[in-house]
């Protein structure tokens, strides 16, 4: 599929109609990737009701704050479904603890970086394995590091076509869906924290600061990917 096309032909159709083109079309070969936060949840409410079969995954770092099992617990309740959960290698979770010891992540960008490879990456190419389409909630005014993305990119590293339905909607898009579809969403949203990761990671940021200023605080803005969305 030539990504220049796919993004010319989408760049009007809203995200239900298109995941609803694409499901058809793949079925089991695309699925998303959920950590359970607000456009997560959208995506999610929006691809069950095209198809409860629909494939969402979540990748389970073993450092997720309380309220994201919460919200886990709650989705696979109402949609009456299982998310299915991907955990990191054990033998790799061993030797990051002995070679960086339990919190280690906040000692350097490498130790940092090594965390997000083990916990994260690592799972996700396993989750990513055999798949067309990779769906993701990434929207472009999220942060300085997303703001070129496109609706469709290719993932050479994964060899998969992303796909990023909500990435001209604005926070007050996704919260308008979510009361209106009356979708449950992570509960840390009502404490200040718009974009949720892991818990050592993730803080709640103040009225008006950038929206991922509370994910990884100790960096600088540019180097503020875990990997999972670096090309
Ligand atoms: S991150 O790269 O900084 O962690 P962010 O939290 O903004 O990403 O989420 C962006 C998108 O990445 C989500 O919409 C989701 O598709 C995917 N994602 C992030 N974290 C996870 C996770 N733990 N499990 C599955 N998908 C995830
Ligand atoms: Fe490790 Fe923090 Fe990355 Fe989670 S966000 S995988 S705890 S460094």
């Amino acid at each position: 599929m030539n990504i220049e096309l796919l993004n010319n032909k989408f760049k009007n159709v809203k995200p239900e109609e298109a995941l609803e083109f694409f499901l058809n079309k793949y079925g089991q070969k695309i699925a998303l990737s959920s950590s359970f936060g607000v456009e997560d949840q959208v995506l999610t409410d929006m691809m069950l009701k095209i198809d409860k079969r629909a494939n969402i995954f979540t990748l389970d770092t073993g450092r997720l704050p309380y309220e994201t099992y919460s919200v886990m617990d709650e989705t696979n309740l109402k949609y009456g479904i299982k998310v299915s959960v991907y955990f990191p290698d054990r033998e790799d979770v061993e030797a990051l603890y002995r070679t960086q010891g339990i919190n280690g992540f906040y000692e350097s960008i490498e130790n940092r970086q090594r965390c997000c490879f083990v916990r994260k990456i690592a799972p996700l190419k396993r989750a990513l394995d055999g798949l067309d389409i990779w769906v993701t909630g990434l929207r472009s005014n999220q942060s300085v590091t997303r703001k070129d993305m496109q609706l469709f990119e290719m993932d050479e590293t994964n060899n998969v076509i992303k796909f990023n339905p909500l990435l001209n909607w604005s926070e007050t898009d996704v919260w308008d869906y979510i009361h209106k579809n009356k979708v449950p969403y992570n509960k840390l949203h009502d404490q200040g924290f718009p974009s949720i990761g892991c818990a050592p990671c993730t803080r709640a940021v103040k009225e008006g600061e950038d929206i991922r200023s509370g994910r990884w605080w100790w960096e600088n803005p540019e180097h503020k990917e875990c990997g999972l969305h670096i090309k």
